[in-house]
């Protein structure tokens, strides 16, 4: 398809990858009119983690409400959209599914384009909604519960991906080490809080070192490690000092991010670094990731923490610079769950 004129876009964006039921209205991709979020923490709390058939029910529950409330939220109707852009991958396939048949009956009894956004692109996008000087090339750091990239943005839609996790995400590593301290769940925003009260040098955990990509990431031994160190507690009978295990396991991880991060910057003429994604919600990675930037003269960003984890203001930011390309979607459009950056 042809690259369209630049006139006023406003696009409703639907969100549903995980355990948040999102849409919002975003105009010409910065401006976001309305962002509506439905959480289902309270519900996969009580399983300690997301059950993802759940996930996918309350999605089919909610999704109504949450658009209608975008859209009256952002003062606007169907017949005011230009496009529908929603969520196609990675994902939980049923939670991705519901998004993706529910953006498509709409676009099409709407009669409005369709665009399909990479759940990632999404999260690196965020970083535009507040920073409108913002463009690329820049790189950024994505740390979520799903995934942990670094990435080149080349350009609107265009990513080097220079190094990934080699196993778990990290916070994918927050959330089992919160669970193996008794913190619960969604475990991020529990273990920053617990941090506050720790001293972080009390126990040294591992910073794993991968061999043959030193951009990429292994966040199994240091979980591996605080579990083996609670473990060495309960085998001595002596008291968890959870709040240093959470503030030192904090750092081992931040530790880790910088220094991959730092590395990236000082080989690359780049001089913009942004991190998103939910950890990047984590004050502790932003103060030090800012301290580490200033240091080398880089402009850093980041979203507010509302735009940091699952939201659909970020994929109607994406869609926006997909959608000037030009990229639109069929009416055949799928959930993919494993969906690469890059790939469409
Ligand atoms: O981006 P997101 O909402 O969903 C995915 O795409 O995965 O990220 C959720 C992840 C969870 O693992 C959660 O524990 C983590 O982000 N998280 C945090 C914080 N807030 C959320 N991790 C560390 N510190 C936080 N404040
Ligand atoms: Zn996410």
């Amino acid at each position: 398809m042809a690259a369209r004129e630049q006139k006023d876009v406003a696009i409703l964006a639907i969100e549903s990858s995980c355990d948040e039921t999102a849409a919002a209205v975003v105009r010409n991709g910065r401006e976001v009119l309305s962002n509506i979020i439905s959480s289902q923490i309270d519900l996969h709390t009580l399983y300690g983690g997301v059950v993802p058939e759940l996930a996918s029910r309350k999605h089919i529950e909610r999704m109504n409400q949450v658009i209608a409330g975008a859209l009256a939220q952002a003062g606007m109707a169907l017949k005011d959209i230009d496009a529908v852009a929603v969520t196609y991958g990675p994902g939980l396939v049923g939670a991705l599914l519901v998004g993706v048949a529910e953006a498509k009956a709409i676009a099409y009894a709407a009669r409005k384009p369709l665009v399909g956004v990479h759940h990632i692109e999404g999260h690196i996008s965020a970083n535009y909604i507040e920073n409108k000087d913002l463009e690329p090339p820049f790189l950024c750091l994505v740390v979520s519960g799903g995934h942990t990239h670094l990435v080149k943005v080349a350009g609107y839609g265009a990513y080097e991906i220079l190094g990934r996790t080699r196993d778990d995400a990290a916070g994918e590593a927050f959330d089992k080490v919160a669970r193996a301290i008794g913190l619960g769940y969604p475990g991020g925003p529990k273990i920053e809080q617990k941090a506050k009260e720790g001293n972080p040098d009390a126990i040294t955990f591992p910073k794993a070192k991968v061999a043959d990509n030193p951009y990429d990431f292994s966040f199994s031994g240091v979980k591996s490690a605080v579990l083996n160190y609670i473990n060495g507690c309960h085998m001595k009978q002596a008291k968890v000092p959870e709040a240093d295990i959470a503030a030192a396991f904090q750092k081992a991880v931040t530790d880790v991010l910088v220094e991959h991060a730092m590395m990236a910057v000082e080989e690359h003429e780049i001089r913009k670094f942004a991190i998103a994604g939910g950890v990047a919600a984590n004050m502790a990675l932003r103060c030090a990731m800012e301290e580490a930037c200033k240091k080398r003269g880089v402009e850093f960003y980041h979203p507010s923490p509302i735009f940091c984890t699952d939201n659909a203001a970020m994929i109607g930011t994406a869609a926006y610079y997909e959608y000037l390309a030009g990229n639109t979607a069929g009416w055949d459009l799928n959930a993919v769950p494993n969906l690469k950056l890059g790939e469409r």
